[in-house]
């Protein structure tokens, strides 16, 4: 399972790569407006940092636009990433760039349908909103295991980037069911390392170890 940050907070991801354990990073249109700072110069910085995939989004909606922007955005660095949203238009430009050799992130994925589509025109990624199919009063996770059995059927080598993360059950149920990798905020990054009973068992065995007296070094 390949884990990526969502973000575009620069101190933030320098502090969590240095676990070893961020494989990417992805950003969106809101992350980007959060950030405050020039699009262009964030995503330079974060492919500094990270050496895996970054998502860098399109903001055209027609198709010339996307290639424009997208090739402006793949022209930052080796690991970037162009992500397009999905419909007709962007489906259209993923596939142009699949002919190209630029990887693709197809994003604001729904439905099966939509990642069957993806997949057939060349995505390298696709993106379900799980946490915001949740809201919706559907069931963000079915939406994982029907795309892997599609992907599975047809042998597409599309990646499943579970998106919309918003707590570290969604991490395991996409682990679970099949997803490449999974997209998340920091703060469930930090929440994945941690259990009550972790935190309880240390501070015990922290007590018996000071009441030897010893020490290892
Ligand atoms: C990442 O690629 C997505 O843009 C992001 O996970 C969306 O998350 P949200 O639904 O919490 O905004």
């Amino acid at each position: 399972m390949q884990l990526f940050l969502d973000t575009t907070d620069t101190a933030v991801l320098k502090d969590l790569a240095a676990t070893g354990l961020v494989d990417g990073v992805t950003t969106n249109p809101t992350l980007i407006a959060k950030s405050g700072r020039p699009m262009l110069e964030v995503i330079a910085e974060i492919c500094d940092i990270v050496e895996g995939p970054v998502s860098a989004e399109v903001a055209a909606t027609e198709f010339a636009g996307m290639l424009a922007e997208g090739r402006k955005l793949a022209a930052i660095a080796t690991n970037v990433v162009v992500k397009l949203p999905l419909t007709r238009d962007g489906l259209m430009a993923t596939r142009e760039f699949a002919h190209e050799g630029i990887q693709t992130n197809v994003t604001l994925c729904f439905s099966a349908a939509q990642a069957m589509m993806a997949a057939k025109a060349g995505a390298s990624y696709i993106s379900p909103f799980i946490g915001r199919l949740d809201d919706y009063g559907a069931q963000g996770m079915d939406l994982i295991s029907e795309i892997r059995a599609i992907y599975d059927n047809y042998d597409f080598d599309t990646e499943i980037l579970a998106a919309s993360v918003r707590n570290p059950g969604h991490v395991t149920a996409a682990a679970l069911a099949g997803a490449d990798c999974a997209t998340i905020p920091p703060g469930v990054f930090l929440d994945l390392f941690k259990h009550p009973l972790t935190e309880k068992g240390l501070e015990q065995f922290m007590k018996d170890w000071a009441s030897t007296g010893q020490s290892i070094l």
